[in-house]
């Protein structure tokens, strides 16, 4: 039975999704760690839901949040007050991703991607995932736009001139631990990552885009994500005000869902692969 309505709710999101396509409509989607739980990579609330489905799925994560104090880690003052243990921490995190893959959520956004702008419409994927696991299952290579709100994990600058430093010189910065904190080698100053900090603001640019997406999308969809964490949790609500058909993709109940006008509850590596098939198979008439 419930099997069934989940069933029925799928082939609803669908078929609105189907309809606002072909009329040309445009697609928001905010993506969330949830996304990429599937890719073994721990999320920071919630438990991490593997492909199957359950928790025992894959292996199973820890929710970062619940091992770690974000105020210590996701904070200037934490980072100025123990930088080798941040620097540490983000060292670690940076690798696991680069040696993870995309999982079938990631490759199902760049599909619904294609769907939407070969019918004209806009498709802008916002997230909140530092990994870069979106770019590399190739989102935004069919003519649709990815926001980053919360940064790149994979650049990091300078404290006091800002210069940036990434792939193998990056690399050689973060090779030696005993090192840590490591410093820009023309001015010396600490590096940190290029990640957005509780008590920072998201990068302008970047959530003036998220921001008009969402006003103006006609389906709104936040997979993955606690919807928590402000101002990317107000996507949300900016999309059902502006009067978007909203879906939540969460393997769990957040804030959102009582807002949303569709929730489909599982696993964003089956859910949305099952959105892009359905969707490609009612085509256009
Ligand atoms: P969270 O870790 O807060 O939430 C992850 C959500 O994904 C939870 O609601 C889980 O139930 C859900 N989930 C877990 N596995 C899933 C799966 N396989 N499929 C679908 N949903 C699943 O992640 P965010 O909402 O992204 O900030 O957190 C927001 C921000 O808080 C992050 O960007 C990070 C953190 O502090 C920074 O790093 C700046």
């Amino acid at each position: 039975m419930a099997e069934n309505a989940e069933a029925d709710r799928c082939r609803q999101t669908a078929a609105l999704l189907r309809a606002a396509i072909d009329r040309g409509g445009d697609v928001a989607v905010l993506t969330g760690a949830g996304v990429s739980a599937e890719s073994g990579v721990p999320t920071f609330r919630g438990v991490a839901i593997g492909a199957s489905g359950h928790s025992t799925g894959r292996p199973r994560h820890e929710a970062l949040w619940s091992e770690y104090d974000p105020m210590h880690l996701a904070s200037i003052e934490g980072f100025r007050a123990d930088p080798v243990a941040v620097t540490r921490w983000y060292a670690w995190r940076r690798s696991l991703v680069r040696n993870t893959d995309p999982n079938a959520g990631h490759h199902a956004l760049v599909e619904i991607e294609a769907i939407v702008t070969s019918a004209g419409g806009r498709f802008t994927l916002l997230t909140q995932n530092v990994d870069r696991l979106h770019h590399r299952a190739g989102s935004g290579s069919h003519g649709g736009r990815v926001v980053e709100l919360h940064g790149n994990i994979h650049i990091w600058r300078s404290l006091s001139a800002g210069n940036e430093f990434a792939g193998a010189e990056l690399d050689e910065l973060l090779a030696d631990d005993k090192g840590f904190p490591p410093r820009d080698p023309t001015d010396g100053s600490v590096l940190r990552p290029c990640v957005v900090w509780f008590g920072e603001t998201l990068p302008s640019d970047a959530f003036e885009a998220a921001a008009e997406a969402s006003s103006s999308c006609a389906v709104f969809i936040a997979a993955g994500t606690s919807a928590v964490v402000y101002p990317a949790a107000g996507l949300v609500t900016a999309a059902s005000q502006n009067g978007s058909a909203t879906v939540e993709i969460n393997a769990d109940v957040t804030p959102a869902s009582g807002l949303v006008d569709i929730t489909l509850r599982g696993a964003s590596g089956i859910v949305l692969p099952e959105l892009a098939r359905q969707i490609k198979q009612q085509r256009p008439r």
